[in-house]
């Protein structure tokens, strides 16, 4: 019998910038396609610390609580629920309420945690699966033999993103901000990692392509970044923008767009219906859950935090020191 109520993080009086407490709240109750998650982990995201500034609302219908992602065990299930039970071991992408001891997903957005890895690892997988497979493949369109531009190689997308691309039988091309970085990125399947802080993107692309550019870019910057991938792109390149840490505004050159005919995407993946995802989780069992049982694929973990501990997990995720996925253990 499950308890009317549960612990998760609240943020103070729901204002912008305020401070998460541990509370305790209502337990969720599940309706149509939900499970309930008895949550083991959950993962951290820029997002959640975008919606804690009131810069990312959730969508309508979806918890307040932060948190994209988990790993944990089925505890109930919705009426309508069809491929899955109660006792089973998952991880699922979720529209909110992730930082709690219980959390609802969608039975499309649910997958079963691979055989072997830790709830830690397993809640550091779906928001940067889903986000890397629909920009690299199913958007960008990425061809074994093509060259990819991942910028923040190492963050939570950047390390998922260079082992994707690799496995996809791209080379890899990243940027990133310390030295430690740039080796720890080499050593994850990066062919060449340019420490942007020093070294000018542009000029190291134009360099190792032979003036030919890159095919795909996944960026995450924006801003003062536009024209400058866009002079790294190769003819016919494509350019994937997911987020605008470095800007929302740029002006834009429009001749190069035109001479290599390049195309430029942009996407959120919050925002998407339920059949884009459930066919996204198709795609990535499909193909990545073998790489992971073959130990081809390993999200990186950086550190873990306790859930009461989830101000200072945005603290380290703020300081830009991390190398790949901060998570929190329940
Ligand atoms: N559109 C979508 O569907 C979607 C989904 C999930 C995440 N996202 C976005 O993807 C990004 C990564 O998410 P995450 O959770 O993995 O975040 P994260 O781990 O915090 O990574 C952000 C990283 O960006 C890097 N960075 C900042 N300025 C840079 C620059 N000028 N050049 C290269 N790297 C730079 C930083 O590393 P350095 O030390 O290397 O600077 C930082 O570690 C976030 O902006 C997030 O909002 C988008």
């Amino acid at each position: 019998m499950l308890s009317d109520s549960m612990r998760g993080i609240d943020i103070l009086n729901h204002q912008p910038d305020k401070d998460l407490h541990l509370i305790t709240m209502p337990m969720p109750r599940v309706s149509g396609e939900q499970v309930l998650i008895q949550v083991k982990a959950a993962g951290v995201n820029r997002p959640d610390w975008m919606q804690r500034q009131g810069l990312y609302p959730a969508p309508i219908g979806a918890s307040a609580v932060l948190g994209l992602e988990v790993s944990g065990i089925v505890v109930a299930i919705g009426p309508d629920v069809t491929q899955l039970a109660v006792g089973d071991a998952v991880c699922a992408l979720l529209n909110g309420g992730g930082y709690a001891e219980y959390a609802l997903a969608e039975q499309h957005c649910v997958l079963p945690i691979p055989q072997g890895l830790s709830w830690i690892a397993a809640a550091a997988l779906p928001e940067c699966l889903f986000t890397v497979w629909s920009n690299l493949v199913c958007f960008g369109a990425l061809q074994a033999g093509e060259t990819v531009l991942i910028h923040g190689g190492g963050s939570g997308i950047g390390t998922t993103a260079i082992q994707i691309a690799r496995l996809l039988g791209a080379r890899v091309i990243v940027t990133t901000g310390s030295t430690e970085k740039v080796e720890r990125c080499l050593g994850l399947g990066a062919e060449i990692a340019i420490h942007y802080q020093n070294q000018d993107f542009v000029e190291i692309i134009q360099q190792v392509t032979d003036k030919k550019g890159v095919h795909l870019i996944l960026d995450m910057i924006g801003g003062s970044y536009l024209n400058r991938n866009l002079q790294c792109l190769a003819t016919e390149g494509r350019l994937m923008q997911i987020a605008i840490q470095g800007g929302n505004q740029a002006e834009i050159a429009l001749w190069p767009i035109m001479a290599k005919r390049l195309k430029i995407s942009g996407s959120t993946l919050r925002n998407r219906d339920h059949q884009f995802k459930a066919e996204l989780a198709r795609q990535i069992h499909h193909n990545v859950w073998p790489w992971l049982a073959q130990a081809q694929f390993s999200p990186v973990i950086d550190s873990v935090f306790s859930l009461a501990d989830a101000g200072k997990a945005h603290d380290r995720l703020n300081d830009t020191q991390h190398f790949g996925k901060i998570i929190l253990e329940i």
